[in-house]
């Protein structure tokens, strides 16, 4: 078992992620040890695949505790990490009649944890929540440093909160029922973390995935419990010193750096309807594009971006890239909801693990036309 402390400005709000195998079997004692000692109800949230899998255990596990436990299906998929969606999870927190005292469990992967974690944000104008994330995407990203939010037509996470969780239990044996891609979309986040702030990370992640079949094996082996946990140390670290992404942070431990290879991905998602690409993987194919402007742009060494290229390789196969209108991805890059007054922020590199915010306007369209075509090449 390891055990990271997300140490946060306001004391009240600092709470434990706790990452090892079977922990599911532990969530009603995480959430007595976690909650407010008045706490009698738990409203689950979660989608019917994942219920499927888990959703016994952990309502299970609540029970045993004394909770009175009611569970919400959201349907599975992006496209329901939205207002309608939003709207019924309200609807079922005040039929549950849950209590100031009360929480929102959310069990499943970034979706449900985005959305079930701004429900809780809104309800009541805030009542407690704990996170049992069962991507890899969600265990090592989603699930720490309280970014909740649904989608609109006008683009992804445009309308959320900042609510921290009062627990993050992650239960690596949930990996074991993930399939592939979603494997890959969670490696190349754990990629761009490494990249992005802590050279240390990156080595560590790379090590494992060079092991035969990591990527499909991702499974409770101490190993996998220990660099999960390290990814959640690197986040909470970040988000301890910049909780709210502060638009006058443009250093190199911004909050902001998490978004490493972001700017690209939403722009290649957005071309594609969302529908070629999972988030991770687009990211994949982003920090690739923001790696050669950072080589064309004379910060990085062709060599740290080799090392980049062989991390992004070794997570698994990529959809193609290639194919697709520059034009239209030009056009898409514009409308990034990162823009500060009206100007695009790359996060660059620097060196592997060391990331630096350069202003758009410092990237010719040439400079950023050769990028596109040399980063997104199979
Ligand atoms: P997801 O939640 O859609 O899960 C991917 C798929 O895996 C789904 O079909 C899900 O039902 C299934 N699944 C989940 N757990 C499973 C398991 N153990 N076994 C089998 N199938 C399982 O996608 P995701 O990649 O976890 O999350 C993506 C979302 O996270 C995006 O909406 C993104 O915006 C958000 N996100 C949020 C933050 C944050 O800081 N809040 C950070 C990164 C990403
Ligand atoms: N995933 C980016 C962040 O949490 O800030």
């Amino acid at each position: 078992l390891q055990r990271v402390r997300v140490r946060l400005r306001a004391r009240p709000s600092n709470y434990e992620i706790k990452v090892g195998a079977s922990l599911l079997d532990q969530l009603g004692a995480q959430s007595r040890q976690s909650l407010d000692p008045r706490a009698r109800s738990i409203a689950l949230i979660s989608n019917p695949k994942v219920f499927k899998l888990y959703g016994e255990r952990a309502r299970e596990s609540l029970r045993r505790e004394g909770f009175s436990v009611k569970h919400w299906l959201m349907p599975d998929g992006e496209s329901h990490k939205s207002l309608g969606t939003l709207e019924g999870a309200l609807e079922f927190l005040s039929r549950c009649r849950l209590e100031r005292s009360d929480a929102v469990v959310a069990l499943g992967g970034g979706v449900v944890g985005d959305l079930a974690g701004f429900a809780a944000a809104v309800y009541l104008r805030g009542i407690a929540f704990i996170q049992a994330p069962t991507t890899l995407l969600a265990q090592i990203d989603a699930s720490v440093g309280g970014k909740t939010a649904v989608n609109t037509a006008a683009g992804k996470n445009l309308i959320g909160a900042f609510h921290q969780p009062r627990a993050v239990l992650i239960d690596t044996d949930t990996l074991q029922t993930l399939p592939r891609r979603e494997l890959t979309a969670g490696w190349c986040e754990a990629v761009k973390q490494g990249a992005a702030g802590s050279r240390k990370l990156f080595d560590q992640t790379c090590a494992f995935l060079s092991s035969p079949s990591a990527v499909e094996r991702a499974s409770s082996s101490t190993r996998i419990e220990r660099l999960i946990a390290a990814h959640c140390a690197f986040k909470a670290g970040i988000v301890a010193g910049d909780e709210q992404e502060s638009l006058a942070r443009l250093d190199h431990r911004s909050r902001r750096i998490l978004n490493f290879g972001h700017t690209v991905a939403h722009a290649l998602e957005s071309v594609t309807n969302y529908r070629r690409f999972r988030h991770g993987e687009a990211v994949g194919q982003g920090m690739l594009v923001a790696g050669e402007i950072s080589k064309r742009l004379g910060m990085l060494d062709a060599s740290e971006l080799e090392l980049l290229r062989e991390a992004v390789s070794s997570t698994g196969r990529l959809p193609r890239a290639d194919d697709l209108d520059q034009a239209a991805i030009r056009a898409a890059l514009t409308h990034d909801k990162k823009s500060i007054g009206g100007q695009l922020k790359w996060v660059l590199l620097e060196r592997i693990g060391r990331a630096v915010i350069v202003d758009g306007r410092e990237i010719t369209e040439r400079l950023l036309r050769a990028s596109l075509r040399a980063g997104l090449r199979q």
